[in-house]
C-alpha cells in the first residue's frame, strides 16, 4: 500500500511542536505558562451553553446533524451579516454551517480540479492549514512574502500577470494570524478585482474579525457582491467556542455553494445538533465578543508595556488575541523562545508559520488575567 506522499514525510503540525514543549516542560516540574495556542480560557459566552444544554435534553437532538446546518442557523448567519455588513443572503444557497472553520478551510482545495498545473497562494506566514491542505491535495503553494516592509500583507502589485493567470485559490487572513496585521478595504476591494480579471477564488479567513481594538476591520463582505471569494467565519475566537465546533462558510456564488453542500454530505462534518442550537445564540448576539475584547485589551496592554520595557518591537496589535514582536539585537525566533523559555513562559516561533518568520515570536493572551499578570513579571526577569 503506498500512502500519500504528505503522510509519509511525517510531518508534525508546527502548531502543536512548542504546545508539546510546553507539555515536556510541565511534566519535568517546570511551572510553565503555556502561550502558544489560540484557545481562548475564558468562559462561553452564556447563552450558548444554556442553549446547548437545554438543546442537548431534548431526545430529537440525538439524531444525525443537518450537514448543511439546521435552518435557523443559518437564518441566524444571515441575519448577522446583514446586522453587521449590511448584506443580503439566501440562507439555503449562501450559507453553510461547518464544524469549526479548521476543517472547511481544509477540505476547501477539494473543490477544484487541478489538473491545469493551478497554483493555491498561500501568504509566506500562515496558519498552516492553507499550506497542509494544498500539500496533501497534491497542489503547489506559493508563498507570497510578507514583510514589515510589506505591513504583513501580500503585495498585490509584485505579481505578473502570468502569476496571476496561475492562481485558482487566493488565502488572506484578515485580522491576520499570526502578524495581526488588517487588510483595508481598498486592499480587498483591489483583491475582488482582480479575483474577477483572473477567474479565482480569494478564500477569506476571517476568524478573528471580531477582536479588535480600534475600528471594527473590514471584512470581504464588505466589498462588492462577486461570485470569486468565498469567506469562513467561525465563533471559536468571537464567542469562546473552540471546543464547540462551529463556523459558517458563505459566498454568493451559488454553484460553488451548491458543490460544496455535495461535498460535505458525505464527509458527516455537519456539527451535533445541540451544538448548533448554542450557536445560533452566538451569531444572534453581537455584544458579548465587544465584553471578551474588553478584557483581552488590558491583558495586551499589561503584556505589552512589558514587553516593551525588554526593548521588544510589537507589530500591529489592533486585532486578535496574539501579540507578534521581535527584538532590535536579536535576529533569530529561537534565541527569543529561549529567553522565555528560561522563564517557564512557552510562546510560538515565527518559523513555525513559514519562513519569512525568522527573527519574530507569537505570544497568545487568550489567557486569564492572572495567567497575563504572572506571565507580565517573569518578562520583566528577562535578561537581554
Ligand atoms: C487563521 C485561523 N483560521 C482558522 C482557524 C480555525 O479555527 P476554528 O476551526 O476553531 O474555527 C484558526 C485557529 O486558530 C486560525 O488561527
Amino acid at each position: 500500500m503506498k500512502l500519500n506522499s504528505y503522510l509519509t514525510q511525517k510531518r508534525e503540525y508546527p502548531l502543536f511542536i512548542y504546545a508539546r514543549k510546553a507539555e515536556e516542560l510541565r511534566s519535568q516540574g517546570v511551572d510553565v505558562i503555556n502561550l502558544t495556542i489560540g484557545d481562548p480560557l475564558d468562559n462561553t459566552y452564556p447563552a450558548v451553553r444554556e442553549a446547548t444544554i437545554k438543546a442537548l435534553q431534548s431526545k430529537s437532538n440525538s439524531r444525525y446533524p443537518a450537514s448543511k446546518g439546521e435552518p435557523e442557523l443559518l437564518q441566524a448567519v444571515a441575519d448577522w451579516a446583514k446586522r453587521n455588513h449590511d448584506v443580503s443572503l439566501d440562507p439555503k444557497k449562501h450559507i453553510l454551517s461547518c464544524n469549526g472553520s479548521k476543517e472547511a478551510i481544509f477540505h476547501a482545495a477539494m473543490l477544484f480540479d487541478w489538473s491545469d498545473g493551478g497554483e493555491i497562494f498561500i501568504p509566506s506566514l500562515s496558519y498552516p492549514v492553507y499550506e497542509n491542505s494544498a500539500a496533501l491535495h497534491g497542489v503547489t503553494s506559493r508563498y507570497l512574502p510578507l514583510s514589515e516592509e510589506t505591513n504583513f500583507l501580500p503585495d498585490l502589485d509584485a505579481l505578473t500577470e502570468s502569476d496571476w493567470q496561475k492562481c485558482r485559490m487566493f488565502w488572506i487572513n484578515t485580522p491576520h494570524n499570526p502578524t495581526t496585521a488588517i487588510a483595508s478595504l481598498e486592499y480587498l476591494q483591489k483583491l475582488v478585482d482582480l479575483a474577477e480579471k483572473y477567474d479565482f477564488l480569494i478564500c477569506a479567513d476571517e476568524c478573528y474579525n471580531d477582536i479588535h481594538y480600534g475600528a471594527t476591520p473590514p471584512s470581504i463582505l464588505d466589498t462588492k457582491q462577486s461570485e470569486n471569494w468565498i469567506l469562513f467565519r467561525s465563533l471559536s475566537k468571537r464567542s469562546h467556542m473552540t471546543g464547540y465546533r462551529c463556523g459558517a462558510i458563505i459566498s454568493h456564488n451559488e454553484e460553488l455553494m451548491a458543490a460544496f453542500g455535495r461535498m460535505r454530505a458525505p464527509m458527516g462534518q455537519g456539527s451535533p445538533t445541540f451544538i448548533q442550537a448554542g450557536a445560533i445564540e452566538a451569531w444572534k448576539d453581537d455584544e458579548h465578543p465587544k465584553e471578551f475584547t474588553k478584557d483581552y485589551l488590558l491583558k495586551k496592554q499589561t503584556l505589552q508595556k512589558a514587553l516593551e520595557d525588554k526593548g521588544f518591537k510589537i507589530f500591529g496589535g489592533e486585532a486578535s488575541f496574539y501579540l507578534w514582536f521581535s527584538h532590535p539585537e536579536i535576529s533569530e525566533s529561537t534565541k527569543i523562545l529561549d529567553l522565555f523559555i528560561e522563564q517557564g513562559i512557552v510562546i510560538t516561533p515565527g518559523t513555525a508559520f513559514g519562513p519569512d518568520g525568522e527573527g519574530y515570536v507569537r505570544m497568545v493572551f487568550c489567557v486569564t488575567k492572572e495567567v497575563c499578570d504572572k506571565t507580565a513579571a517573569r518578562i520583566g526577569k528577562i535578561k537581554i
